[in-house]
């Protein structure tokens, strides 16, 4: 029975170095120390054991099964320490390898501009309105103070869809749908796009976009139009850029300007973008004319206002330092992704 058990020890210590992972070690528990296990079997042995050598094989019995039980607790540990090590060998990431560089999308220069305008005039207190592409002649030119026959009319290559109905030509529609159905304090803005039967080049074409403003209330005054104008100038461009006011004509404004900003892209010294002028004609603006208010149902005696229309292509190319307003309509990914 001795030599069993030095058997049975030998052989478990040497099973136990070759062991490498914890269902092997297990394996090996069970076959010892289990129920049906080798050393179990021996305990059972011991009855048949005579009185004298049954307390001197149990001591052996007992110091064999602790020696191994230690051991494999060991082994059990070494063991979980070697899989561990393993688990983060195979789990480790490589934080340097390089990647595909992902392109999340980018807005259009037109649409980084019109974001910025919007903020600049809600900022101002302004509310931003919709009207319709498709407009009706009484909106687009009637109510305008533009008559059928004026001869105003041919400034504005106009694309007709029947003998009411016009593509607008102009973003002043908005202002005369806004006039018949509200009462005056308004201070609204309307961007959109716009139409005119122009030959497309480098700096027209036949759609466009525009944005309108207009301001109605008691003691409205050229001096809140320049105000307005300059700090959007400001804001837009940046500091130093200012406004300039030249005598003009529109039915619908009286007086009406013509209105430059200094060159952002030179500040005014004069460049290949503003032709060596320093100065940038983007504005069309004015006092509303008393009689689209009376025609609009505001009392011209009480109110006044002003209104502005600016070409947004314009502002951004500038804005951009985009050389031709092609690029804007072209789609091309490689000039696109430039603006984020
Ligand atoms: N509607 C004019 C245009 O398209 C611009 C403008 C708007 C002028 C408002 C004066 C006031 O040319």
């Amino acid at each position: 029975m001795e030599n069993q058990l030095r058997q049975i020890r030998e052989k478990a210590l040497e099973s136990l170095a070759a062991i490498e992972d914890s269902q092997a070690l297990e394996q090996l528990r069970v076959q010892i120390l289990g129920k049906k296990g080798e050393l179990t079997g021996i305990l059972r042995g011991m009855g048949k054991l005579s009185a004298e050598e049954r307390p001197r094989m149990g001591q052996l019995v007992n110091s064999v099964r602790s020696e191994i039980e230690t051991a494999l607790e060991e082994k059990l540990c070494e063991i979980r320490e070697i899989e561990k090590a393993r688990r983060l060998a195979d789990e480790a990431i490589d934080i340097t390898f390089p990647v595909e560089e992902r392109h999340a999308g980018s807005l259009h220069p037109m649409n980084l501009a019109l974001d910025r305008l919007m903020e600049i005039f809600v900022g101002m207190g302004y509310e931003v309105v919709e009207g319709p592409e498709v407009e009706y002649d009484h909106y687009n030119f009637e109510l305008l103070n533009l008559p059928k026959n004026h001869p105003a009319r041919d400034a504005q290559d106009t694309f007709y869809v029947d003998d009411n109905i016009v593509l607008r030509t102009h973003t002043s529609p908005v202002q005369a749908r806004i006039m018949t159905t509200r009462k005056p304090p308004i201070r609204i803005v309307c961007p959109g796009r716009v139409y005119r039967s122009d030959e497309a080049d480098a700096t027209h074409s036949p759609v466009f976009h525009q944005m309108e403003g207009l301001v109605i209330d008691e003691g409205i005054t050229m001096g809140d139009l320049k105000g307005t104008l300059d700090a959007f100038a400001r804001q837009f461009y940046g500091e130093g850029v200012t406004t300039r006011f030249r005598p003009s004509f529109f039915p619908f404004t009286e007086p009406s300007a013509e209105v430059d900003l200094t060159c952002a892209n030179c500040h005014g010294e004069g460049c290949r973008m503003c032709k060596g002028t320093g100065w940038i004609e983007v504005l069309g603006a004015g006092m509303v004319n008393p009689k689209v208010l009376e025609m609009c149902g505001i009392d011209s005696k009480k109110y006044t206002g002003f209104a502005f229309g600016m070409g947004l292509e314009r502002l951004a190319l500038i804005k951009y330092n985009i050389p031709n307003l092609r690029l804007l309509y072209e789609n091309d990914l490689r000039f696109l992704t430039q603006f984020r």
